[in-house]
């Protein structure tokens, strides 16, 4: 069974359609995108190692050849570097604006390919085939794609929607357990930011998502997508409330940026931890009750992500350089530091003009060298 989920983005509107064994017949969901029986597929070794036979089974059954662009797997993938590659295989196939491209993968091909497809002849068709659960609820809705700079993640970048998002749950069971963690970061995310509801049903049923019980992760994986479609329907240039969206990632990206923003520490890792520190901030600020910060951080715990500066593994962290690195966050205005918090479970707010100093106080209360 699938549900198909609306982004309602006038004339650039589209479905996300989630379910089992979508893969086997996204020819047939893909095929109106495209004229010319072909696609560009874009995707990372692993992931086509794994399902490239079946896509391109899948494809040319409905008339539709498959043309690879097979990438690195990794962060290291989504730079100038890994563009200009991309880019260059894409014009050696002789691409042009009347074809599609297929994104095929976590979120850095989604933000890659996404990003490609954005500037490839001045902007080409592109649909998402998102393989990880964090690329499901998050990055490949809402048209947000981007390469990384020395200078850090995801400063190039373009607003480009897709035609189509296909998130197939049976593809999540090849997934490793530490991934599955990190995307449901980003579920539990919408509990915390809007849904108190949700938050409460994720409190009695993650560990079944968790497990990838069917209807459990089916429930979580369409509610997460249904309330990112309804926020980038409202707000997609991110000018007012698609920023409740980086809840947690103001602390997270400092952490990202100390760790090196690799395996050390993933982005929904992090992004499980800077969630947990949003909530205590709130209620060290005095916005949020301490009862609703513990609860917060205990469900976030309880699916084994980090919830403490001392649980991210390897590092102690000083707390004037992770402020530092909030300072360069691009949500940071004229030096001012903005913040999502929280008023209750279920009740985010964009925060500007934070006090730096109030959040390294917090920080070094939480542990961190002063
Ligand atoms: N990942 C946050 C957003 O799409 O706005």
């Amino acid at each position: 069974m699938s549900r198909t989920l609306p982004v309602g983005l006038e004339d650039r509107a589209y479905d996300v359609i989630v379910g089992e064994g979508l893969l086997d017949v996204a020819g047939r969901l893909i095929a109106p995108f495209q004229t010319r029986g072909r696609t560009a597929v874009v995707s990372d070794e692993t992931v086509w190692g794994l399902y490239g036979a079946q896509l391109t089974a899948a494809l040319a059954s409905a008339g539709i050849k498959a043309l690879p662009v097979v990438v690195p797997p990794g962060e290291q993938t989504k730079s100038f570097e890994g563009l200009a590659d991309v880019s260059d295989r894409l014009l050696a196939l002789e691409l042009d604006r009347g074809d599609l491209i297929t994104a095929f993968g976590g979120g850095v091909v989604g933000d890659l390919a996404g990003f490609a497809a954005a500037i490839y002849k001045r902007g080409i068709d592109f649909v998402q085939i998102p393989t990880t659960l964090l690329a499901q609820v998050d990055s490949s809705v809402g048209g947000k794609t981007a390469i990384d700079t020395p200078r850090g993640k995801n400063l190039v970048g373009a607003f480009h929607q897709p035609k189509l998002v296909l998130a197939d749950l049976t593809v999540l069971g090849t997934l490793d357990a530490r991934q599955m963690r990190a995307g449901y970061a980003e579920v539990i995310k919408y509990g915390l930011l809007g849904d108190r509801g949700f938050f409460e049903w994720l409190e009695v049923n993650g560990a079944d998502v968790l497990s990838r019980e069917p209807d459990a992760l089916a429930t979580a994986v369409a509610r997460s997508i249904e309330m990112k479609a309804e926020i980038v329907a409202e707000d997609e240039r991110e000018q007012g409330r698609r920023a409740l969206l980086n809840l947690g990632h103001t602390f997270a990206h400092a952490l990202e940026a100390e760790t090196g923003f690799g395996d050390a520490l993933l982005h929904g890792e992090a992004v499980g931890c800077g969630m947990a520190l949003a909530f205590r901030f709130s209620a060290a600020q005095g916005l949020l009750n301490g009862q609703d910060a513990g609860r917060a951080t205990r469900a976030i715990a309880a699916a084994g992500l980090p919830t403490t500066l001392a649980e991210v593994p390897g590092r102690t962290f000083d707390a004037a350089g992770l402020v530092a690195h909030m300072g360069q966050d691009k949500k940071a205005e004229g030096g001012k530091l903005t913040f999502i918090l929280a008023r209750a479970l279920g009740e985010a707010f964009v925060a500007k003009n934070v006090d730096a100093g109030a959040v390294r106080a917090f920080l070094v209360e939480e542990g961190a060298r002063i």
